[in-house]
């Protein structure tokens, strides 16, 4: 099975990369290192946290804007299955450039869809997020909920590539399966990203912004779980669904700050501020749909945040 990832030197990319090798995959990576948070990062993704992976990946860097790039690496090999996870990824960002996060996460999408309809590709699973419920507040958020009120130009964006995978599935027979992320945190994770600020924040002595006063919850989701997840929908070729993944813990942030001071070993400052727009106070998954396939997570975050801080520590010498 020779499998593309596109976004493979970002977070959930590259350590699913690693998951599908270990498993006897080809792999094949798209990704333009843009510079949304430092690209060094990316690299080291590649080159550290991949390193016994050296040559088992083919690497492309260009744009999923730009379709003559997108046809080449297609033409030249022959992929099986896509895991698009390429995108501009924040949600209070989008809301500073709402155009950038439609032209790459939109149309960049749109691209993808036509190259797998073209390719004939088996199965196209694309990265959803919870944040399509927007300000739902039937929880937990449920796949057959209304997601027809986003509250950013982000969360529009991941509806909008749910819309049109439902089109191409239903007008072409392309397989696609959109993955609801809830908040996905661990080693090699985001910079912009609370765990990451958290602790960058706490180890350095500065004051931590706790947003919503602290009265947020989240289903925190561990890297190893987000990725077996994908593996498990990867393997079962739906012909069109989207699913949610998300812990089974529904956890404070409060908490959450708590397990991120005893493992640093020191208190936070916290500077306790209002909801910031596009934010949602609380995002629970039901994960009833993932869980009939025979997916379970299994990393609670005591030892995912231990997992995420010693890394840390190890890679910014902190
Ligand atoms: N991490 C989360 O908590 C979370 C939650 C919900 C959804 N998601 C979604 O999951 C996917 C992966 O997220 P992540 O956390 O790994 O983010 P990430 O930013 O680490 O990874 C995305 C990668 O895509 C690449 N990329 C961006 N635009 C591109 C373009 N135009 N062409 C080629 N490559 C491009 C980036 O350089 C980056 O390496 C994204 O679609 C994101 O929206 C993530």
């Amino acid at each position: 099975m020779k499998v593309l990832i596109t976004g493979g030197a970002g977070f959930i990319g590259s350590a699913t990369a690693k998951a599908l090798i270990d498993r006897g995959d080809e792999v094949v990576l798209i990704d333009n290192f843009n510079d949304y948070y430092d690209p060094k990062l990316k690299h080291d993704r590649l080159d550290i946290f991949l390193k016994d992976y050296a040559g088992k990946f083919t690497l492309y860097e260009g744009d999923i804007r730009d379709t003559a790039f997108l046809e080449e690496v297609f033409a030249k090999e022959s992929i099986d299955k896509v895991v698009h996870l390429a995108a501009m990824a924040g949600v209070r960002s989008s809301l500073l450039d709402p155009r950038l996060y439609e032209e790459v996460n939109v149309r960049g999408t749109l691209n993808m869809l036509d190259a797998a309809v073209k390719h004939k590709i088996q199965n196209f699973v694309y990265a959803s997020s919870s944040s399509v419920y927007g300000n739902n507040t039937k929880l937990p958020f449920s796949e057959s909920d209304s997601v027809d009120t986003p509250i950013s130009p982000y969360a529009a964006t991941k509806k909008c590539n749910e819309l049109f995978a439902h089109v191409y599935s239903h007008v072409y027979g392309l397989n696609t399966t959109g993955l609801r992320f809830f908040t996905v945190y661990g080693p090699w994770g985001r910079p912009d990203m609370a765990l990451f600020g958290f602790t960058e924040k706490i180890t350095s002595g500065k004051p931590i912004e706790v947003y919503n006063f602290g009265n947020m919850t989240r289903n925190f989701t561990y890297i190893d779980d987000i990725v077996s997840g994908i593996l498990t929908t990867l393997n079962a070729n739906l012909k069109y669904d989207v699913v949610n993944i998300g812990g089974d813990r529904e956890e404070k942030l409060t908490r959450f700050i708590e397990v991120i001071e005893e493992n640093i070993g020191k208190k936070a400052d916290q500077k306790l501020m209002p909801i910031q727009p596009g934010d949602v106070p609380s995002t629970v998954a039901d994960i009833g749909k993932l869980r009939a396939m025979g997916w379970a997570p299994t990393t609670n975050i005591e030892e995912g945040i231990k997992n995420f801080v010693e890394w840390y520590k190890g890679y910014y010498g902190a």
